[in-house]
């Protein structure tokens, strides 16, 4: 891990609301599941850093062409990523990174299931390009399967998502109907497969519920990640307190996670006490965490 300028190569948008960032990368490679802090401004506010899930990564060029570059999929909904999308390629940001533990690799012959919704695309496609890569090696296992969550076919990103991705919408205007959890519930195949699975999936909290449900019902093995709320980033605060399944506190999901074994977390708990993003002008979320600390304090 290392803080750094980051120089933008690339911050393009993708779809409505959603930008591609592309970060000149000088720290050790990043491994799917890890993500970046960054602060998109020099002033006191926004004060906090963001953190973005890596959404994939190219080393150098080893003849000394193109430098080593990491990229995050972000969505504006915010100061700071009103900020940084409109900051030009060729500026830089003050980066700290790769942080978090990563996605676990599947053991050898186990098929993995990917399920991304909103913001936890990038994780999940940056983990179904290394699976590819991997399998297309003759390494590790069969190619994943991957699905991915929009609200409709105009929510679709302009972005290069591997060869039989499967999409999902919430009004069916591309791809399966419903989610990525309904339609990995459908599949008769995949209930066969019990221990032979793995499921990795990162979205809203109650998407991550019913996929630690589904696996659980299913036999399959799950590695989840989190994008809990943060605030300091580096495990002090508990500002990113996720309840343990075992009841015995909680888990913080900078320094603990974000990506969590499905029966760590009690994922029903967080979903029901997770209230949606608030609008611009309205009351804040309501107070989440330990102590009155974390998820629901407003931040800068
Ligand atoms: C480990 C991790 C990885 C992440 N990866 C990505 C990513 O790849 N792409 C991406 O777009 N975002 C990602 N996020 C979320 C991202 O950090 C927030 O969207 C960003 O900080 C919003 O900042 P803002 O100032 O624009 O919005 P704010 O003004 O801070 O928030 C705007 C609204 O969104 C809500 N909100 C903010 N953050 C979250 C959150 N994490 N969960 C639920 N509601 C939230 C706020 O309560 C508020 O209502 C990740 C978060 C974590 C912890
Ligand atoms: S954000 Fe402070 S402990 Fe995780």
């Amino acid at each position: 891990m290392r803080q750094f300028q980051a120089r933008i190569i690339a911050n393009r948008p993708v779809a409505e609301a959603w930008r591609e960032l592309v970060l000149e990368w000088e720290a050790e490679p990043p491994e799917p599941g890890q993500f970046l802090t960054l602060r998109v401004s020099p002033r006191l506010d926004p004060l906090l850093r963001r953190p973005f899930a890596f959404s994939g990564f190219s080393p150098a060029d080893p003849a000394g062409g193109a430098p080593a570059t990491a990229s995050a999929v972000y969505q504006v909904r915010g100061s700071a990523t009103a900020l940084l999308a409109e900051i030009a390629p060729g500026n830089f940001l003050d980066a700290i990174g790769p942080l978090g533990k990563p996605f676990p690799l599947p053991a050898a012959g186990e098929t993995a299931l990917l399920a991304g919704g909103g913001i936890g695309l990038g994780p999940v496609l940056f983990l179904a390009r290394r699976l590819r890569a991997l399998a297309a090696a003759g390494q590790g296992s069969p190619e994943p399967r991957l699905l991915l969550g929009f609200r409709n076919a105009a929510s679709l990103p302009e972005l290069d998502l591997p060869e039989g991705s499967l999409l999902c919408t919430d009004d069916g205007s591309a791809g399966f109907r419903g989610t990525p959890t309904a339609k990995l519930a459908a599949d008769a195949a995949l209930a066969e497969l019990g221990h032979r699975a793995r499921l990795y999936a990162c979205g809203p909290a109650a998407m991550l519920a019913g996929l630690a449900a589904l696996a659980k019902e299913r036999g399959w093995r799950a590695s989840l990640s989190a994008e809990q709320w943060m605030a300091c980033g580096v495990g002090a605060c508990m500002g990113c307190a996720l309840p343990r399944a075992d009841g015995q506190g909680y888990l913080r999901a900078c320094a603990d996670g974000p990506v969590f074994e499905g029966g760590e977390i009690d994922w029903a708990a967080e979903a029901a006490r997770a209230a949606p993003p608030v609008k611009a002008g309205a009351a804040p979320r309501p107070a989440q965490g330990p102590a009155g600390a974390g998820p629901g304090k407003e931040r800068t």
